[in-house]
């Protein structure tokens, strides 16, 4: 029996990642909203409610960083999802490094292993919140998540995952892209 609920984005697990944005005061808000929308060339949306003061420093600076957290640092996401960069310096409470972008002028968050450096190609008011589209301009990686050729190993980097208002680690891998060919059950 299936049951009519109310419409809503209930799309879930999602990634939940650490925004730096912002030139002078650089700020840290974690954001669920956010996703791969195009590979080439590289694509992230990110969705950001026009109230939050980090939406005035992105469509300053039109450039921000998505920093991906690991698993052990939920508890670093959940408080940068809950206090505003107008009135605390989140880069000092976290005890977390600014480090110096490629490619934009924001800063990269040197704790997290893996940060997407973006700089806005679009604006989408869509209504509580606006889409900011964002091309990935550099990618900048901890060498422990790297693998022996060099490559982004995303098991290395023990990501966090959200789903419905609580953190996760990702378990075993089940399959891999491709396995379709060995044939189905
Ligand atoms: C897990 C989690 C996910 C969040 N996702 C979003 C989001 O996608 N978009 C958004 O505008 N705010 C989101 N927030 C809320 C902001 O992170 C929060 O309001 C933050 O304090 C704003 O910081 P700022 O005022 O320094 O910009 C989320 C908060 C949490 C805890």
């Amino acid at each position: 029996m299936k049951v009519l609920k109310s419409a809503t984005t209930a799309l879930y697990p999602l990634p939940v990642v650490l925004v730096t944005c912002g030139l002078e005061r650089p700020n840290i808000i974690t954001l669920a909203w956010a996703g791969t929308l195009c590979s080439k060339p590289p694509m992230v949306g990110i969705g950001v409610r026009p109230e939050r003061y980090s939406h005035g420093l992105i469509l300053q600076g039109q450039e921000f960083v998505v920093n991906l957290p690991r698993a052990d640092q939920a508890a670093i996401v959940d408080y940068c999802g809950h206090v505003s960069g107008r009135d605390t310096d989140k880069w000092a409470a976290c005890g977390l490094t600014p480090v110096p972008g490629s490619q934009v002028r924001v800063p990269v968050i040197a704790e997290c292993p893996i940060a997407l450096e973006c700089r806005v190609v679009q604006r989408l008011p869509l209504g509580s919140h606006d889409l900011f589209i964002g091309e990935v301009v550099a990618i900048m990686a901890s060498e422990e998540v790297l693998d022996e050729r060099q490559r982004l190993d995303f098991e290395r980097a023990n990501l966090l995952v959200y789903a419905a208002e609580k953190y996760y680690r990702l378990g075993d891998p089940l399959g891999s892209y491709g396995d379709w060919r060995r044939g189905v059950g």
